[in-house]
C-alpha cells in the first residue's frame, strides 16, 4: 500500500521526516500532521507549471496537476472545479465593499460544494494504494461528494455521519448506493470511530488515513482565485472554517504560486468565518494563542461543526501572523446572510455560506478589511442542502385564481392599492 513519485510526498512539518506515499496522516515519531512536499525546484525547472501549461489545461481542477499529489497513470475525467468568481456590486453597496468578490463553490461539480476538490484528489490515491472501499466522517458536503465520485469510480463507499444531519444531506448521499451510517454522537465522536475503523477494516477514509491528499485539493480553489483576478492575489479572503483545513490550504496555493514565479508576492490577509455554536478557531485567534479549546457544537451551521478542528492550531496560527482576523456569528445573523447573498447576487448558499456572508458584512463594519481592497468570499456550499435553515423565514400565499382579475385584486391586497393597468384590461 505505497508508492513511490519524484515529484512529491508525505513530509512532517515538526521533524521534518519524509515518508514517501502511503495511507498515512500523522508522524508516526512526533505525531503532528504530514502535509504533502514538492520538489518545487525540479517542477519549476522543467516547467511543468506556468501560466502558459495552466492556460493549455482543462477548465477543471486538473489544470493545476502538476500541483496536486495525482498518481501518474491516473486519467482524472470528472470536470471538477473552476467555479465562477464573480464581483459583487450589490453585496458590495450593502455592507461597504467597493472591490468585492464571491468565489462561488456552491455550484462546484459534481456534488456543489468545495468538497468534489478534495475528495477527487483523495480518491485518485485511494485507488492508487489499492482500497477497495472508501468512505469519510462527514459533516455532510463530504458524505455527498465521497458517495457520488465513489459511485463513478466503482469503489465501495461507507460513510459515517452525525445521526442529526439535515435530511437533504443524508439523501444527497444515499442517492449514490453508498452504506450511510448515521451515529449517536457529533462529528467529533463520528472523526474518533473513523480512525480506528480505517485501521481495522482497511477502509481508505479520505478525511483519516488520506486526508493529506485529500486537503491539498483544497488548494485548487487558491489557484482559482488568483486566475480569475488575472494572475493577482487579493487583498484579503474570507473563508468558512470547520477542521480549518480549506483556509490553510488557500494560504498554501498563494505562496506557491509566488514561490514558482505565477504571481507577484504581497501580504494577503486571511479571515476565518465560524458559527457562535462552534467556533474553538475564532476563539483562538481573537484570544491570540494557538490553544484550541475543544467544544460541543451547538449551531444549525451542521457543515462547520467540529468541536475539535484537526487544523485548528495552524489555523489560528496562520491567520494572526497574515494580520487577519476571525469572527463568529449567531444562528440568526447567518441565516439573514443566506438571505442578503440571494437578495443581491442571487447566489442561494447553505448555512457556512451565510456565516461567511455575514461574518464578512462585519468585518467591514469593523473597519478590519478596508472599504476599497480587494477581497475574496469564499462560499462553499449550495443553499438547496440546507432549506430547512430558512424555511420558516418564508409564508406560502393564498392560492390565488387563475384569472387576470384575481391577480389584480391579490397585488391590491399585497400593495394596499390598485393597479389601473390591470383592471382595465379584464
Ligand atoms: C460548506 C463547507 N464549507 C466549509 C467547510 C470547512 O472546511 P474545513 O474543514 O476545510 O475548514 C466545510 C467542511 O465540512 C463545508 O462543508
Ligand atoms: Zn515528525
Amino acid at each position: 500500500m505505497e508508492y513511490s513519485c519524484q515529484t512529491y510526498e508525505l513530509k512532517c512539518n515538526e521533524c521534518g521526516r519524509h515518508f514517501g506515499n502511503r495511507p498515512l496522516s500523522g508522524c508516526p515519531e512526533c505525531l503532528a500532521p504530514l502535509e504533502i512536499h514538492y520538489d518545487l525546484e525540479a517542477i519549476r525547472r522543467e516547467g511543468r507549471f506556468t501560466r502558459q501549461t495552466i492556460a493549455a489545461g482543462p477548465h477543471d481542477i486538473w489544470r493545476y496537476a502538476a500541483l496536486l499529489p495525482i498518481p501518474e497513470g491516473f486519467e482524472p475525467d470528472l470536470p471538477v472545479g473552476f467555479t465562477p468568481l464573480v464581483r459583487a456590486k450589490q453585496l458590495g453597496r450593502r455592507i461597504g465593499a467597493t472591490n468585492l468578490y464571491i468565489k462561488n463553490d456552491s455550484v462546484c461539480f459534481p456534488t456543489l460544494s468545495f468538497k468534489d476538490r478534495v475528495v477527487s484528489v483523495a480518491l485518485a490515491n485511494a485507488r492508487k494504494f489499492g482500497f477497495t472501499t472508501v468512505g469519510c466522517s462527514s459533516t455532510g458536503n463530504l458524505a455527498n461528494s465521497v458517495a457520488a465520485q465513489a459511485a463513478r469510480l466503482g469503489l465501495q463507499a461507507t460513510i459515517l455521519v452525525p445521526a442529526d444531519l439535515e435530511p437533504a444531506k443524508i439523501l444527497n448521499t444515499l442517492i449514490y448506493g453508498a452504506r450511510l451510517i448515521r451515529i449517536d454522537g457529533n462529528y467529533d465522536h463520528v472523526n474518533r470511530l473513523c480512525t480506528l475503523i480505517a485501521d481495522e477494516y482497511s477502509y481508505g477514509f479520505v478525511n483519516v488515513n488520506l486526508r493529506p491528499y485529500y486537503a491539498e485539493g483544497s488548494k485548487t480553489q487558491g489557484y482559482e482565485i488568483a486566475e480569475q483576478l488575472g494572475w493577482r492575489l487579493p487583498d484579503n479572503v474570507v473563508c468558512p472554517m470547520a477542521g480549518g483545513s480549506l483556509i490553510r490550504k488557500l494560504k498554501k496555493a498563494f505562496a506557491e504560486l509566488v514561490e514558482l514565479g505565477l504571481v507577484e508576492a504581497k501580504p494577503v490577509k486571511f479571515f476565518g468565518a465560524q458559527a457562535m455554536g462552534c467556533s474553538p478557531i475564532a476563539r483562538s485567534v481573537r484570544e491570540g494563542s494557538d490553544d484550541i479549546i475543544p467544544q460541543r457544537p451547538n449551531t444549525i451551521a451542521r457543515s462547520l461543526a467540529i468541536g475539535n478542528p484537526a487544523d485548528g492550531p495552524a489555523a489560528s496560527r496562520m491567520i494572526q501572523a497574515s494580520g487577519g482576523w476571525a469572527e463568529d456569528v449567531s444562528d440568526i445573523e447567518l441565516v439573514a446572510g443566506i438571505q442578503e447573498l440571494a437578495e443581491t447576487e442571487g447566489i442561494f448558499t447553505e448555512t457556512a455560506g451565510g456565516v461567511t456572508t455575514a461574518v464578512a458584512a462585519r468585518l467591514y463594519q469593523q473597519g478590519r478589511i478596508g472599504r476599497d481592497q480587494t477581497t475574496v468570499v469564499c462560499i462553499t456550499g449550495n443553499g438547496l442542502k440546507t432549506t430547512d435553515a430558512i424555511a420558516d423565514r418564508y409564508v406560502l400565499n393564498r392560492a390565488v385564481r387563475p384569472r387576470l382579475a384575481d391577480f389584480a385584486d391579490y397585488l391590491a391586497e399585497l400593495d394596499g392599492a390598485l393597479e389601473p393597468a390591470l383592471v382595465a384590461a379584464d
